[in-house]
């Protein structure tokens, strides 16, 4: 068993669950506040980390960033400070398609996320991360195969209504709104695995892999990151605040079955 591991089974052994949440934006955490008891609430600056009871023990602490990856490092640091204990960090929320396949609502749980406007060439190769050496971050085998196990029987019991598809894959990261077929191309042919484009879920793996604290990146298709992708994503965050915890809540309740 890894040292991770077993730090996750000697964590989960001695006391309740401790889950990170964190969304760019409360659109993409929805109603999550109101399924919380015994909240608390903290305040760094312009930034508020929520901290309650969900179910029947489970601690969350959650909080909304903001968009781009300094907002999300920046959030999960405080986040990891406030809970030194996590047993799992999750970031969820939408991203625009990099795979003509997927469509609007459909689910992409990231099996590895990248930065794509990371780039210390020649020192490194494109897309590598100085500090960790590589350029894909993988989530704990276990935790995502929990999560993707999880989703499935949520989707199969009939409570992800609206939703679409559920399938893992690569997530690039980048402080930039794709809207643009050319940018998304050129991306492709860097990344031909990619299947979505997002703002911040790069930056938060990169934080807890730094910190030894499992992680998870969910994200649900609100565009085609193509020249509709800003109507396109403005008209879906409207209708998704109502879904969001849906998805969320499929996996929470589902904790005790990993
Ligand atoms: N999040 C949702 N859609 C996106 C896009 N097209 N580019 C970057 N981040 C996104």
């Amino acid at each position: 068993m890894s040292p991770l591991r077993l730090r996750q089974v000697h964590k989960a052994m001695t006391r309740p669950l401790h889950i990170g949440l964190l969304g760019a934006m409360p659109e993409e955490i929805g109603s999550g506040l109101s399924h919380l008891k015994q909240r608390s609430s903290t305040h760094h600056g312009d930034l508020t980390l929520h901290q309650g009871v969900w179910g029947d023990g489970v601690r969350l602490i959650l909080a909304w960033s903001g968009w781009g990856k300094v907002c999300a490092a920046r959030a999960a640091t405080r986040l990891l400070a406030a809970a030194p204990n996590l047993d799992l960090l999750l970031f969820t929320g939408v991203a625009g398609a990099a795979d003509d396949a997927l469509q609007q609502w459909d689910v992409v749980l990231a099996d590895a996320v990248m930065q794509h406007d990371m780039n210390a060439s020649p020192l490194f190769p494109r897309f590598t991360l100085p500090p960790l050496n590589r350029d894909l971050l993988q989530p704990d085998p276990d935790w995502l195969a929990w999560a993707s196990r999880s989703l499935d029987a949520a989707q199969t019991a009939g409570e992800l209504k609206g939703f679409g598809a559920i399938r893992p894959g690569l997530i690039a990261t980048g402080d930039q709104f794709i809207g643009d077929a050319a940018v998304l191309q050129e991306l492709k042919a860097a990344l031909p695995d990619l299947q979505a484009v997002e703002m911040e879920g790069g930056a938060v793996a990169q934080v807890a892999e730094q910190e030894a604290v499992p992680w998870l990146v969910l994200r649900v298709i609100s565009d085609g990151a193509d020249e509709a992708a800003a109507q396109s994503f403005s008209d879906f965050v409207h209708v998704y605040d109502q879904r969001a915890w849906s998805l969320i809540e499929a996996l929470l309740k589902r904790l005790s079955a990993r």
